[in-house]
């Protein structure tokens, strides 16, 4: 059994979850561990979110302002590479990298923006608790003006 591991102590606690190296290739075995954690972990349901060199700038500027979501928002890797900035509570942002066969928690509440990397290519699973707790709430941009 995998366990669920905060970031490296240089990070503030609470930032966020990180499970490493997934493995992502296999689909039935994927299948498997996705609902396992669903059920073991009380999350309802999944997709698929896909980002590639034709997706229009304005749909990615949803995920790029500052913002919270009132579930956890979790998004497993599956292809190309990602950057989440967090907000932790001194008020610091954290950049992280995420690409294939990474999964990425990041706790309800916590001020968050995401962009795909220069290559513009991002294909992850979303699992929700409630498909209403994924909806953006944007924070005060003056107050919270990411990297
Ligand atoms: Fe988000």
């Amino acid at each position: 059994m995998r366990v669920f591991q905060e970031v490296g102590a240089k990070y503030p606690q609470g930032l966020l979850t990180v499970l490493e190296g997934l493995s992502v290739d296999d689909p039935a075995r994927l299948d498997q561990e996705i609902e396992a954690f669903k059920n073991e972990h009380g999350y309802q349901s999944h997709d698929i979110v896909e980002i590639t060199e034709g997706t229009p700038n304005e749909a990615l500027r949803k995920f790029d302002p500052p913002h919270t979501h009132s579930e956890d928002e979790i998004r497993l890797f599956l292809h190309g590479s990602g950057i989440f900035d967090l907000l932790a509570d001194d008020g610091i942002w954290y950049r992280f990298l995420f690409e294939k066969g990474d999964m990425v928690v990041v706790p309800a509440g916590r001020v968050h923006r995401f962009e795909p990397t220069y290559e513009k290519t991002v294909r992850c699973v979303r699992i929700f608790q409630d498909d209403e707790g994924w909806v953006p709430h944007y924070v005060d941009q003056a107050a919270h003006e990411g990297p």
